[in-house]
């Protein structure tokens, strides 16, 4: 395992996660990385770490380049495992290294993870020289831990970005332009959904602080970088933090026996007869983090349960449940079902979408039994009337 150069001194020295399959429940279908980066100057800096299972591979790209023993700093952008997880086994094979972390939560987080390390806690302002090189800390709270921070060195004009701006996407080509930019785009918008949607006002604070930085490139914490696309990721992120929504809509479904499936294809034709661009999700098929990053630029979603056990469907509640805690905005939305006899889950599913921050912009819309063909079309019109 060798570091792969990005620039004279400056190191991937990552891992790739061709494997991984779910990250915290965030459905991950084309694996991920670690990126972690070595800038060699008079002084040697690592900047974060890999997950703790790729260790071994942290260090043997690290010491293709350099031995380890000569790094002066570890810096620690953010406690979460997946970089963090191996600074204690780097710190055992750095010696001389201070770990850099941000002040107070980083402190925190690190010690509370890890016990006493050589930490150097550092805030908003602070830099260290590494000689021909400066590094910059700038924190960005709540981006998505209250330590997280990301690193700029002026003289290259290198943002080193952490989870801002990445991917779960495992490749081996570094760069946006060596990849397929609309797969990275998917992939950087389906991380911000999952990941930062909850965060929007942070995100906007993050971006006016780095708004005004000279930026070359953005070294980030997974997937791929960006060097010849920044401004169309800045753009993709100043449109995602600031929920700013198209005119078009998501339908979210599960069924029993076919007859809310067959609700959801009408309701779906409905938009689209009515202008509105629409994808149907049937939820038993569509991973939660892929349907949330459709929603997280549609205007409109309509969610369909029948009724089970006077409720509506679980899949049903643990979307509403996971939609909510990622607080999105802007969006309208309606209830459909069908039901036997009770009927309670359009009601239920009306209220969990208010509760997750929707506005109803129909009333719940319920048929009993095996829809007809003259219902389907009717709820087909009354959908394309929509606005
Ligand atoms: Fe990639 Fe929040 O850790």
């Amino acid at each position: 395992m060798k570091a792969i150069e990005i620039r004279n001194g400056i190191y991937w020295v990552g891992s790739i996660d061709w494997s991984m399959r779910t990250f915290h429940g965030y459905a991950t279908s084309r694996g991920s990385s670690y990126n972690a980066y070595l800038i060699i100057d008079d002084k040697i800096a690592l900047i974060d770490t890999v997950k703790e299972p790729f260790k071994e591979e942290l260090l043997e790209r690290v010491s293709s380049v350099v031995d380890p023993a000569k790094i002066d700093y570890i810096i620690s952008s953010h406690v979460e495992a997946d970089h963090s997880g191996a600074i204690p086994f780097m710190a055992a094979h750095c010696p001389h290294a201070k770990i850099i972390t941000s002040q107070p939560q980083g402190l925190k987080g690190l010690t509370a993870y890890y016990g006493d390390l050589p930490y150097q806690p550092v805030k908003a302002g602070d830099s260290i020289s590494l000689g021909s090189r400066t590094l910059q800390f700038v924190p960005i709270p709540m981006l998505h831990w209250p330590d997280s921070m990301v690193t700029y060195c002026p003289e290259e004009k290198i943002l080193f970005s952490n989870d801002a701006f990445g991917q779960h996407l495992a490749s081996v080509n570094r760069f946006d332009d060596e990849n397929d930019l609309p797969l990275i785009m998917y992939e950087a918008k389906k991380y911000y959904a999952n990941i930062l949607m909850l965060y929007g006002a942070q995100a906007q604070k993050a971006m006016k602080a780095l708004g005004s930085l000279d930026i070359d490139m953005i070294l980030t914490g997974h997937g791929i970088s960006w060097r010849s696309n920044i401004k169309d990721i800045f753009a993709a992120y100043q449109k995602w933090s600031t929920f700013d929504v198209d005119d078009h809509a998501v339908v979210v479904f599960d069924s029993m026996w076919h007859s809310t499936e067959k609700m959801a294809v009408a309701v779906t034709e409905g938009f689209r007869q009515g202008g509105i661009p629409a994808v149907m999700h049937d939820i038993k098929a569509t991973p939660l983090s892929d349907i949330v990053t459709d929603i997280l630029t549609s205007k409109y979603l309509a969610c369909g349960s029948p009724t089970i056990n006077n409720q509506m469907m679980p899949t049903i509640a643990s979307f509403l449940c996971y939609l909510k805690g990622l607080s999105p905005k802007n969006h309208r939305a309606f209830a459909f079902g069908s039901y036997g006899w009770g009927g309670q889950s359009a009601k239920l599913v009306e209220d969990g979408l208010k509760d997750a921050g929707c506005e109803i912009c129909h009333e719940l819309i319920r048929i009993q039994n095996i829809p007809s063909k003259a219902q389907l079309k009717a709820l087909t019109e009354e959908v394309a009337k929509i606005k």
